[in-house]
């Protein structure tokens, strides 16, 4: 069996590619990744020799070299994870978030069709969305699957905007599609432009914490690597024209989660009690700051019988030691082009 998994050299699809290419030795894990400032070969460095696995650098927005590759290699099961995926990212340039995340994502569903022409017995195109595209929710509640697309930010919408083109695609052209809409991720090798891996680098570098607006921000976390497991689930035993909500049941506040960050990082520094947490900086807010994510899993633990694994202040441990202990993988991705991204987005 050939699967496609899009992005599996960025934080989430690596964990992906070596979670199947470890775990399913009799498919062929084909790895399809354009190797922007998130997508890192290193990431992947463990199972790269391994003789079910192939990566392929390219465009998903190229339609004429996607489709070209689609009749190549027959692809039956996509796993589509390749995207633009920093909300203050879009804020800056919400278009390369169209381009890449709705148009690659017409552009892959578009081959798919074509390969398989209404024969799509056994063949899934699986995609991976985020629970922003349910846009905020107040101080309770919970994003179900039937709660209605709001998004907020041009990640978001672009997000959104793919989830329906994967869903109609399935109405119109029959194809048989999955998609998941999860929380935030965390652990080894997220890029440092997103909160947790970002504080880690400046409690390192003794730098400020910018935390925006109060603080009061709400997210649900999920260890990586339960997410992987959640995807490895759903691919196998989800069904088709369904959508699952994938969560931690773990939400925290910003600037809690920022304070026990602290607290874990002035232990494993071996740095005074406070030291960190007198880094934080309270600084201007996100414009369209989504104020609380949280997700009801009942329906994939019912269904499909998935639930996380790792406690978050397990996760977060291992998270911090990871980085740690990869210095250079995190000095190689803050040197050059992520200078200038920083200076802009916080002004320093
Ligand atoms: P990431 O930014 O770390 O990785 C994205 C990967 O896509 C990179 O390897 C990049 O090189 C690749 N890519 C980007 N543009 C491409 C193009 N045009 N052609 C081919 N490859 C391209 O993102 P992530 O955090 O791993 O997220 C992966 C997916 O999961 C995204 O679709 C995202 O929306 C979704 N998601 C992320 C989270 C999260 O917390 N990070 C939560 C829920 C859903
Ligand atoms: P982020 O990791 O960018 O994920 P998302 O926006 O997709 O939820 O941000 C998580 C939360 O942390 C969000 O409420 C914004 C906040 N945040 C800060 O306060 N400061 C920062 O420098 C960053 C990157 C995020």
């Amino acid at each position: 069996m050939n699967v496609l998994i899009t992005g599996g050299a960025g934080f989430i699809g690596s964990h992906i590619v070596r979670l199947f290419v470890k775990r399913y030795s009799n498919y062929t894990i084909f790895n399809l990744d354009n190797l922007t400032y998130a997508g890192n070969l290193e990431n992947l460095k463990d199972i790269e020799h391994c003789a079910n696995y192939r990566f392929i650098k390219g465009d998903i927005t190229d339609e004429c070299f996607v489709n070209h590759l689609f009749f190549e290699h027959k692809f039956e099961h996509i796993i589509h994870l390749a995207a633009e995926s920093h909300v203050d990212k879009s804020i800056q340039n919400p278009l390369t978030f169209v381009k890449t995340n709705v148009i690659g994502t017409v552009v892959l569903l578009n081959a798919f069709k074509s390969l398989w022409k209404g024969n799509f017995e056994s063949k899934r195109f699986y995609h991976i969305s985020t629970d922003e595209v349910y846009g905020t929710l107040g101080p309770t509640g919970l994003f179900s699957e039937t709660t209605a697309y709001s998004p907020n930010s041009p990640y978001s919408a672009s997000k959104a905007s793919s989830d329906h083109f994967v869903r109609a695609y399935g109405e119109t052209y029959k194809i048989p599609y999955i998609i998941t809409n999860c929380s935030n991720n965390y652990g080894p090798n997220q890029f440092p432009e997103k909160l947790i891996p970002l504080f880690i680098h400046n409690i390192i570098h003794n730098k400020p914490l910018p935390v925006y607006g109060d603080g009061n921000y709400t997210r649900d976390w999920l260890y990586v690597v339960d997410h992987a497991t959640a995807i490895d689930t759903v691919f196998h035993n989800g069904v088709s024209g369904e959508t699952y909500n994938v969560g931690g049941n773990n939400e925290w506040k910003n600037i809690d989660l920022v304070r026990l960050l602290c607290s874990q990082m002035d232990i494993k520094l071996f740095r005074d009690k406070g030291s960190s947490e007198r880094l934080i900086t309270y600084t201007k807010d996100r414009p369209g700051h989504d104020l609380r994510y949280a997700i009801n899993t009942s329906k994939i633990t019912k269904e499909l019988h998935w639930k996380p694994s790792v406690n978050f202040e397990k996760g977060l441990g291992i998270t911090i030691d990871w980085y740690l202990k990869n210095s250079s993988w995190l000095n190689n991705v803050t040197s050059g082009t992520y200078q200038s991204y920083y200076k802009h987005q916080y002004h320093k």
